[in-house]
């Protein structure tokens, strides 16, 4: 049985193999062609913070596939009220055949998955946030034709936060080959693990990912630029300072201007117009942005299947 929790645990194979399930279940679904993949599973989806898209997107997946899933916010089941993590992964697990968590401490999500007889999925945590990338990834295939074999081809520039979605660009690029940029303000790197990890992946896969503090170097040459808000959930008490260290590193038209001339824009969302992305490079790109969203719903299909066929039931 396999997990996952984050893609630190995957290879560039799996990934791929992943991410060519979800463009077969993509041309499925865009057919209005439902295959039963997953025909009875529960899913259960655990939320310890908000969620538009995941929610939506897991929900969705899960009744394309066959199965049905399960909205538990953690304001409403007995874990929001202290019930242990590892009793919690008993219970549910014991019903339900996948469950999805989107919580804080990436030690939480282990903590569920040691106790869980079924395949837990990472749906966001403080450190990462892997379902996105799968997304992303999807989106730069059909944008910037990622190119698995040339992955050297590729230029992605992050700017902005070393959040969970920094770490898992930097983990992706690493197992991948491609090459990143990342431009955060100082006192907002990358977490020291994940700088670690992507340099022992980085050795085989001769990624090459450059550590900045300025935006314009960072963009230089690049196919891809992102970014994500400056105050993720669980930081809203720093909203004002973090408004003050982050100037200088909105992603605006001039910005842009240094990249690729054909460079596409990528936001995982919810974006916020005039801090990390100003408006007009947001409505400018808004077609590959709301694409990468829709691209939640498909990659999470490919994943759910992939994992099923580990699963000894
Ligand atoms: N990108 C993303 O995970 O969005 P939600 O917080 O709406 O799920
Ligand atoms: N970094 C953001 C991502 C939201 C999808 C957060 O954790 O709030």
């Amino acid at each position: 049985m396999r997990h996952f929790l984050w893609l630190i645990d995957y290879s560039k194979k799996e990934i791929k193999e992943i991410i060519d399930l979800a463009f077969i279940i993509k041309k499925e679904t865009k057919a209005r062609i439902f295959k039963p993949y997953l025909k009875n599973y529960q899913l259960a989806m655990i939320f310890e913070k908000s969620s538009t898209r995941t929610r939506v997107s897991f929900e969705v997946g899960i009744n394309q596939l066959g199965g049905n899933g399960i909205f538990l916010s953690s304001r409403d089941i007995q874990l929001g009220r202290g019930e242990p993590i590892k009793d919690t992964a008993r219970v549910i697990s014991s019903m339900v055949d996948m469950v999805m968590i989107r919580t804080f401490g990436q030690e939480r999500l282990a903590e569920f998955a040691k106790y869980s007889k079924v395949p837990v999925i990472n749906g966001l945590t403080d450190l990462c946030h892997p379902v996105q990338l799968l997304a992303d990834l999807m989106t730069m295939i059909e944008f910037k034709k990622f190119d698995f074999e040339n992955p050297k081809k590729t230029t992605v520039a992050y700017i902005g936060d070393g959040n969970n979605m920094a770490n898992s660009w930097v983990i992706l690029a690493s197992k991948l080959g491609f090459n990143l940029n990342i431009a955060t303000p100082k006192g907002y790197e990358i977490d020291e693990f994940i700088k670690e990890k992507a340099l022992e992946f980085s050795k085989e896969s001769k990624a090459e990912i450059k550590f900045l503090h300025d935006p314009r170097e960072a963009v230089k040459n690049a196919d891809v630029v992102t970014t994500d808000t400056w105050v993720s959930m669980g930081q809203e008490d720093e909203k004002e300072k973090r408004i003050k260290d982050f100037q200088g590193f909105q992603v605006d038209k001039e910005l842009m201007s240094l990249a690729k001339k054909d460079a596409i824009f990528l936001h995982c969302l919810p974006a916020y117009r005039g801090y990390e992305v100003s408006e007009d490079v947001f409505e400018e790109h808004a077609k590959e942005i709301f694409q990468e969203a829709e691209n939640r719903l498909h990659a999470q299909k490919g994943l759910m299947v992939w994992l099923a066929k580990w699963q000894n039931r």
